[in-house]
């Protein structure tokens, strides 16, 4: 009901207060504050993401809450306790960076945990919870989505560092998919405040993959969609600290492909063009993806690239694909 809600937002609002104090105010946050310094967080922009640090002790959250008036119970239920077999409790968040995640109005539902180290897991997140449910939420849409209203356009993230990092760039209408690929609710919340989004996924396998799925779940709900391109072994956090905020807002962001360029040079990976079937192979795929486009000019535009590409003459590609078209449909 709706005093229980509350309740947990109220603890959740104290959670991220004690964190946030911890990592800038205390001995016991040091450690941690070095490492988001040396990768780039400044104070204020630790400020706005109210990011902080959960202590190694086992009970550090736990008896701040229950000093507070929290029950025991409800603390396990908001997912920030655990109890074992035997029945002894234990913080889920320990020595961890922690990530508030925020709901569109700006309360926190959730928190990620990022460790400081290359242990595993690498980010712990909170787990779902009557007022966590991770399709349905978006990292940093209480900030963003001003400016995502205002451009009618959305930059999708990976993660949180990613996010931040863009907003250190000066891009603030960015979001980020915690982790898990994309869902339908997703992009239908994104598709309230914006008609384009740019995929800016990571450049490794994982992400491309990603990519792709993301696009097939953009479009049909009305999106238009872009891919930024990241080179080999980075991502957006990377390119920035290597290349700077102007170089991946022009260089990358400006120069995002659409979803069928990607698509097409996504697929090339899998075919041997230096044989002739298997150039036979890509083009049938590649026809494929250009039948999937609903205007007649963009199905041109990318079958006069391959005609020209592979020194087919367009008449005969155009009437492959119309038979392609015509049965799809
Ligand atoms: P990445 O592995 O790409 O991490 O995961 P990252 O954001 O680049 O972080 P750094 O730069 O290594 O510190 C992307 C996102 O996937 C989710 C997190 O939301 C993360 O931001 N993720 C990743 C998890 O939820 N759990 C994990 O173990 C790893
Ligand atoms: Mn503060
Ligand atoms: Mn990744
Ligand atoms: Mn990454
Ligand atoms: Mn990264």
């Amino acid at each position: 009901q709706d005093s229980y809600r509350n309740k947990v937002f109220q603890l959740y609002d104290l959670t991220t207060k004690l964190y946030h104090y911890l990592l800038l105010e205390t001995e016991h946050g040091k450690n941690a504050l070095n490492y988001l310094i040396k990768r780039g967080f400044s104070r204020d922009i630790i400020e706005k993401f109210n990011i902080g640090y959960s202590p190694s002790a086992w009970d550090t959250l736990q008896n701040f809450l229950t000093k507070r008036g929290f029950s025991l119970e409800l603390i396990k239920q908001a997912g920030l306790v655990i109890e074992t077999d035997e029945g002894r409790t234990y913080d889920r968040f320990r020595n961890r960076i922690i990530f508030p995640i925020f709901d569109a109005q700006g309360r926190v539902i959730a928190f990620g945990g990022r460790v400081l180290d290359d242990g595993h897991p690498k980010y712990l997140n909170s787990p779902e919870t009557n007022i966590f449910n991770k399709s349905r939420t978006l990292y940093n849409l209480h900030l963003a989505k001003q400016e995502i209203r205002k451009r009618r356009q959305a930059i999708l993230f990976e993660g949180y560092i990613d996010t931040i990092s863009a907003w250190k760039a000066g891009v603030y209408n960015g979001v980020a998919t915690l982790g898990t690929s994309l869902t339908v609710e997703q992009a239908k919340i994104i598709k309230r405040y914006a008609d384009e989004v740019v995929i800016s996924y990571d450049s490794d396998l994982a992400g491309q993959q990603a990519t792709y799925r993301a696009i097939d779940i953009l479009l049909p709900v009305g999106l238009s969609v872009k891919i930024a391109q990241i080179p080999q072994g980075l991502d957006p956090d990377d390119y920035i600290d290597k290349y700077g905020a102007e170089s991946f807002k022009s260089n990358i962001l400006g120069n995002s492909i659409t979803a069928t360029a990607f698509k097409l040079q996504y697929i090339r990976k899998d075919f041997n063009l230096k044989d002739e079937a298997g150039r036979l192979q890509y083009l049938t795929s590649a026809l494929s993806i250009i039948s999937e486009l609903n205007h007649a000019i963009e199905r041109e535009h990318y079958l006069k690239g391959l005609a020209e590409e592979f020194n087919l003459s367009f008449p005969s590609l155009k009437s492959d694909l119309d038979q392609i078209y015509y049965n799809k449909r």
